[in-house]
């Protein structure tokens, strides 16, 4: 990273350091002031909206707080801007309403159009999905029901997450849209391995974000970074179960903005379907994901610890007359260890259209199971190697 680059790691750690020091003297806006009860079972969006709504008008840095205690929460849309700081800390438990028909948007906490917010607290947020999975169809039914997201945030800038657990969301736990300058640390994402769609971060459009110290679990991608996603730096992530931390899918639709600029580092998947992956569609629309680096990562027992895949297709429902036209430049994968449970351990295929161009440093993937080693696939790659490689990858 440049200095540029170093600049704004320090902004995201000055941002935390401000915050602290705001909320000793900011004012507090609590739920159970505005009407809210801890009995698990009073539908508390009123009260929360209205305490929102007092502390975003507040000229000084201000806290809406959810105290110890149980609550219901239906939809709620938090909206800025505000007037100063704000910090959204939740110490309670606080539970969605288990039937899917209670919401008529996509989301359950939804943040909007604010710029120096903190989401805080070390409280848990339950999106209790299992009587929504139970009806989630979306697997053969284009037309079906758009599931609440636990948390959406849109138009937020210079964010600090921490501490929250995110638990059993109906869909994606956080879905970030157009959001620039957020840091995320010392999260838990956690849903059953078998949860539909339950990604556990999805970032489009948005630049400048910071996933670190964060622990997922889920059905689906751990971390998701969809089109206009530019730099976005995970570190020390442990994903596991789920389907591992990906690029994509890119090239689904029209005009999607390029990606640029991802690193993933020092992290550990374990049990996962995939490690770390790209994924774009067959016969898709142009498009461009440059300068993407995934570098010390350790995997336990994945399925296809790297994959590049643009022939991507879930479901075997699409379009596969053409090749993807997303170019995949300046991929770099490095110091990826561990074990995989199948002996696909490396899997990339490019599209014929435009090779993907990737980097391969070391490289030291093991199977133990049955008919031999690990081994790698390799399809429309321009590879360049360095260091030393198990299995060996696109081989000259
Ligand atoms: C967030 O930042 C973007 C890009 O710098 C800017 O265009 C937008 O107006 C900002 N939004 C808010 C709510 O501050
Ligand atoms: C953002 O990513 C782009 C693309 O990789 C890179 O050229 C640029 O230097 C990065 N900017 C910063 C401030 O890190």
């Amino acid at each position: 990273m440049g200095l540029r680059g170093n600049l704004w790691v320090i902004s995201l750690l000055c941002l935390s350091a401000l915050t602290e020091k705001a909320l000793s003297k900011g004012h507090y806006f609590n739920v159970i002031n505005y009407g809210a009860k801890a009995d698990g079972r009073t539908d508390m969006s009123q009260a929360l909206t209205n305490a929102w709504k007092n502390a975003c008008a507040s000229r000084v840095s201000s806290t809406v707080l959810i105290p110890k205690g149980w609550y219901l929460l239906g939809p709620v849309i938090l909206v800025g801007p505000c007037r100063s700081k704000i910090e959204f800390r939740n110490k309670g438990r606080v539970m969605a309403p288990m039937n899917p028909s209670a919401f008529k948007g996509p989301s359950w906490v939804n943040f909007r159009y604010i710029s120096g917010l903190t989401i805080s607290g070390k409280g848990t947020f339950d999106g209790r999905g299992q009587v929504a999975w139970a009806q989630n169809d979306c697997n053969r039914n284009p037309n079906c029901q758009q599931l609440p997201v636990n948390f959406r945030l849109d138009f937020v800038n210079n964010t600090l997450v921490k501490d929250i657990t995110s638990l059993n969301s109906k869909n994606f736990h956080m879905n970030l849209f157009q959001c620039h300058g957020m840091r995320m640390q010392n999260l838990k994402i956690f849903a059953p391995w078998n949860s539909p769609n339950t990604d556990g971060i999805h970032i489009g459009d948005s630049s400048f974000i910071l996933i670190i110290h964060s622990v997922f679990g889920t059905g689906d991608d751990c971390i998701s970074l969809g089109s206009g996603s530019r730099n976005i730096t995970i570190s020390n992530v442990f994903c596991g179960p789920g389907h591992g931390i990906s690029i994509g899918s890119l090239g689904k639709y029209k005009d999607e903005a390029d990606v640029a600029g991802i690193t993933v580092r020092d992290c550990t998947l374990s049990g996962t379907t995939n490690g770390v992956r790209i994924k774009t569609w067959p016969n898709s629309a142009p498009g461009l994901a440059s300068d993407l680096t995934f570098e010390n990562i350790i995997v336990k027992n994945v399925y296809n610890p790297v994959v590049v895949d643009q022939e991507y297709c879930p479901n075997n429902n699409c379009d596969k007359q053409g090749p993807s036209l997303v170019k995949l430049k300046n991929v770099k994968f490095h110091n990826i260890r561990g074990t995989a449970s199948s002996n696909v351990a490396v899997k990339i295929v490019g599209s014929s259209a435009k090779p993907c161009e990737v980097q391969i440093g070391d490289i030291n993937l093991l199977y133990h199971g049955k008919g031999g080693g690990a081994t790698s696939i390799c399809h429309n790659a321009k590879a360049v190697h360095w260091g030393k490689q198990t299995p060996l990858i696109c081989p000259r």
